[in-house]
């Protein structure tokens, strides 16, 4: 495994300061999909992103491999990776960042596996991207990567397609293949959502197992607080193209502060046994990215909003050690004295 150059003091890996990625979207309108996003990836940890559907996880995550396709365009910020401005970088260092230091899986199916290539070719294909050398080493290389994400029997699966296996075993393979040049850093965008809750488990099971194992720094981006609550060190809140709240994971899960996030926890999926009580879901819809709101873009969703919320953006402020909130009103809350809270969370 390589070891990593350029640490820096505070033993950050990627550090994202005021992202703002937008797209044009015609008669001079803009989506504002990323609005001044911070946060910090800690080596060797494990950073959860989680917010609903169209918050900007994804063109974050795209922003920071530069891969944010036209009309889209990152408008300003900073993505400091070891200590230097990703978006300074020419064309040439990026696609040896790519793949080689920080890898990803993709939510989109059309990145899937290719039906017409064995598994053995798809492996090696990754392996020679960045590192063209005999087939012997690419084949050695590509067993190893497998082993890593728990499949054994390598030597057997290689001559097959991806079509001879289950969704999850090939998103292990995907894993192995983001995971065969041991990149510093591997961004998994919603990597277990359309599998069902068994085969959940053992992704992150495998995940886990990665991480343990290589010490990789990985962002994992979620809707699902319950794979998060599993899986991370720390959390990261989104909400229309902005971060809302971050802090390590058990001050998020048992004291959050911003109501959106606890909006998000008291609306975990009940267990079997408590399916008898409410969940509480968050009323209303994030807003339209390209006519967001003045002040907060929670405002008008939120029980605690007060007129100052729909004037002022709030800033990103500490409200406790290493936690911050961007919340006018941050809320004194705590799960555990929550009478109505029915989700399983692991804290
Ligand atoms: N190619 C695109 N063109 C225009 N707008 C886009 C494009 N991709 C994303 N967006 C906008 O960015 C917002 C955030 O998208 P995304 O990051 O994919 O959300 P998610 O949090 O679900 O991953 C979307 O709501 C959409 O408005
Ligand atoms: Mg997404």
């Amino acid at each position: 495994m390589r070891t990593s150059a350029g640490t820096d003091k505070d033993n950050t890996i990627l550090r994202v300061e005021n992202l703002r990625t937008y797209f044009k979207a015609g008669q001079g309108n803009v989506v504002k999909a990323v609005e001044g996003v911070n946060f910090s990836l800690r080596r060797g940890m494990v950073l959860g992103i989680i917010g609903e559907s169209g918050s900007g996880k994804s063109v974050t995550a795209r922003s920071i491999l530069r891969i944010i396709e036209s009309p889209g365009y990152i408008a300003g910020g900073k993505i400091l990776f070891k200590g230097e401005d990703v978006l300074s970088f020419s064309e040439k260092k990026m696609r040896s960042i790519r793949g080689n230091e920080i890898s990803m899986i993709f939510q989109e199916p059309t990145t899937s596996l290719n039906p017409f290539m064995t598994i053995g070719d798809h492996l090696m294909e990754a392996y020679n991207s960045h590192t063209p050398s005999g087939s012997e080493k690419a084949k050695e290389e590509a067993l190893r990567a497998l082993h890593l994400v728990g499949i054994n029997n390598g030597r057997e699966i290689f001559r097959k397609f991806p079509c001879q296996f289950s969704a999850g075993f090939r998103q292990r393979i995907f894993i192995a293949m983001s995971m065969i040049l041991y990149p510093d850093v591997l961004i998994a965008d919603e990597p277990t959502t359309s599998l069902g809750i068994t085969i959940q488990a053992e992704i992150i099971a495998a995940l886990s197992e990665v991480q343990k194992q290589t010490g990789i720094s990985i962002i994992i981006i979620t809707h699902d607080f319950g794979v998060v609550s599993q899986f991370s060190d720390d959390i990261f809140v989104m909400y229309a193209g902005r971060c809302v709240e971050s802090s390590p994971k058990k001050t998020l899960l048992t004291k959050p502060a911003h109501p959106y996030t606890i909006g998000l926890i008291r609306s975990v999926p009940l267990l079997e046994e408590r399916k008898t009580r409410r969940v509480k879901s968050i009323p209303g819809f994030p807003p339209d990215m390209s006519n967001v709101p003045p002040g907060c873009p929670f405002a008008p969703r939120c029980e605690f909003a007060g007129s100052v919320c729909t004037e002022e953006v709030p800033e990103l402020r500490e409200v406790g050690e290493g936690h911050l909130c961007a919340c006018h009103y941050p809320q004194d809350y705590n799960v555990n004295d929550d009478t109505e809270l029915g989700g399983d969370l692991h804290v």
